[in-house]
This record gives structure tokens, C-alpha cells and sequence, in this order.
């Protein structure tokens, strides 16, 4: 069964801004989230890892070298040896200077102007120890709980930021549906599998090649939300809108809207 252009009109969606709008901007750095703002986001999506000296740090990758001037793991960096790269310049000469923020910097910087979706990343050779508990904290330093949500692949750190207590909303990333059943990045992995793993979590993010509408329906059915990543043009939006999802994370959060408006 799938949904009618009419259908999606009435339950409209929301547009998450990829790494905030990276396909307009150097993904995770201010300008991006402000850029993906402009463009009209709902929410801002960033990735997070930690420092050698245990700071919050917004890029993907687990090393600078792809994002930056730089390289090395940011797990072998200090914040401030961070701080001093250049995360604009590879992305085009109008953004030199953007630095690497951290998680607190963003989040004072959105202040709730709109949510921030953080996902919770790993390094190279494992899961970094506690990060779910120390996002969670970090979300609640800031008073931030009400439109802070915490999502990742790894549900060891959704379970950590649960068992914080301070309820921040949580989300489960999947590649598809055989992930809730085998979760293949981390051999140490295995114990958390299956749907005990995804127990409190209000929505399931798939890759958007991945799902279909009996899928969309039975997590409505469950009362869960799907959020599928990373759907950047309007016949992608239109095709997984039409199973029913509740919003897209994009990287032109300016198709979302432009396809949203014309709906
Ligand atoms: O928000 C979902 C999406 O960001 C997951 O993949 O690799 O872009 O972090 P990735
Ligand atoms: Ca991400």
C-alpha cells in the first residue's frame, strides 16, 4: 500500500539537514548548520566523536584528513590541535577559516532555533567508552533535552544515553532491516542485536534504498517513526514518500522544501 501525492500533503514531513546542508556547505561546521537553516530545515543533523582529551567533536570520519587541512585520528588529537585546522578550504575558498566545532559550540549556537539531530560515531578500533552517557550529559548541561536527539547505528550508545535518565528523545540508524538482526561494525557487537536493542527509541533510519512501505507501516503500526538518510533528490523524496516515511535527511534541505511547498 502506498501513499497518494494527497496523503502526503496532509501528514507533510520533515526535512533534516545532512551534516546541516552538505550539499551547499562543508558538512558539520557552523556555516553548514546555519546554511541548512536558511534553506529551511526542520532539523540539523551532525556526526560526533572525541578527542584524545575527551571533548565532544562534530565531523565524520574518524580522522580529520578528508575534512580539513589536517590529519590523524581524532582520537590521537587534542581539541585545541583541532581547533587549529582549517575545515572550510576543502570545500570551496568562500568558507577558509570554518573551524571544527565542538558539540557544545553547536549546540549553544542553535540555542533550539531548530532540533539537532546527534549521531554518535565510533573510532577506528572500537566504540569510544561511555560516549552515549557523555552525549546525553553534554544535552543536559545545556538544558537542551527538548529538541536535542541522540540517534546512532550502534545501540550500545542509544542505550547508554537511555539509562542516563534525562530522556532525550533516541533513534536507531540501520542500513536495513536484516541490521536489527546483525550489526556488522564491530565484532564485540553481537550481545546487543535484535529488537531488545531498539526498545526505547522513537524512530528507525534506514538507508532509503532499503525500505518499503510494508516496513514504513509495520513501524507506524509499533508506534515508530522512519526517518530514511540520505535522500538529495526530489524523485528519491517523492519515491520514499510515497511509502509513507515521516521525513527525509538530506543534504538539499532546499529540494525537501521546494517539493514540500509544491505538495
Ligand atoms: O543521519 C543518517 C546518516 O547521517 C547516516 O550515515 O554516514 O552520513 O553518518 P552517515
Ligand atoms: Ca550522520
Amino acid at each position: 500500500e502506498s501513499y497518494t501525492i494527497n496523503d502526503i500533503k496532509e501528514k507533510g514531513f520533515i526535512i533534516v539537514g545532512h551534516r546541516g546542508a552538505a550539499g551547499h556547505a562543508p558538512e558539520n561546521t557552523m556555516a553548514s548548520f546555519r546554511k541548512a537553516i536558511e534553506l529551511g530545515a526542520d532539523v540539523i543533523e551532525l556526526d560526533v566523536h572525541r578527542s584524545k582529551d575527551g571533548h565532544l567533536i562534530v565531523m565524520h570520519d574518524a580522522t580529520v584528513d578528508r575534512t580539513t587541512n589536517g590529519s590523524g585520528a581524532i582520537s590521537a588529537m587534542t581539541f585545541d590541535e583541532i581547533r587549529a585546522l582549517d575545515a572550510g578550504s576543502w570545500f570551496g575558498e568562500a568558507f577558509k577559516g570554518e573551524l571544527v566545532p565542538s558539540l557544545a559550540e553547536v549546540i549553544v549556537g542553535i540555542n533550539g532555533e531548530v532540533k539537532v539531530l546527534i549521531e554518535i560515531k565510533w573510532p577506528k578500533e572500537g566504540l569510544y567508552d561511555g560516549l552515549g552517557k557523555q552525549v546525553a550529559e553534554e544535552v543536559h548541561k545545556y538544558g537542551a533535552e527538548e529538541w536535542c536527539i541522540i540517534q546512532s547505528f550502534d545501540s550500545k550508545y542509544l542505550e547508554e544515553a537511555h539509562a542516563s535518565g534525562y530522556n532525550i528523545p533516541l533513534q536507531k540508524l540501520l542500513v536495513s532491516q536484516t541490521s536489527l538482526f546483525f550489526v556488522p561494525f564491530h565484532k564485540d557487537n553481537k550481545f546487543r542485536l535484535g529488537r531488545a536493542s531498539v526498545a526505547h527509541v522513537e524512530s528507525m533510519n534506514y538507508y532509503h534504498k532499503m525500505i518499503n512501505a510494508s516496513l514504513v507501516e509495520r513501524h507506524h503500526e509499533e508506534g515508530l517513526t522512519v526517518i530514511p538518510y540520505t535522500v538529495n533528490t526530489t524523485d528519491e523524496m517523492i519515491k520514499v514518500l510515497g511509502m509513507g516515511v515521516d521525513g527525509v535527511i538530506t543534504n538539499y534541505p532546499d529540494v525537501a522544501l521546494a517539493l514540500r511547498n509544491e505538495l
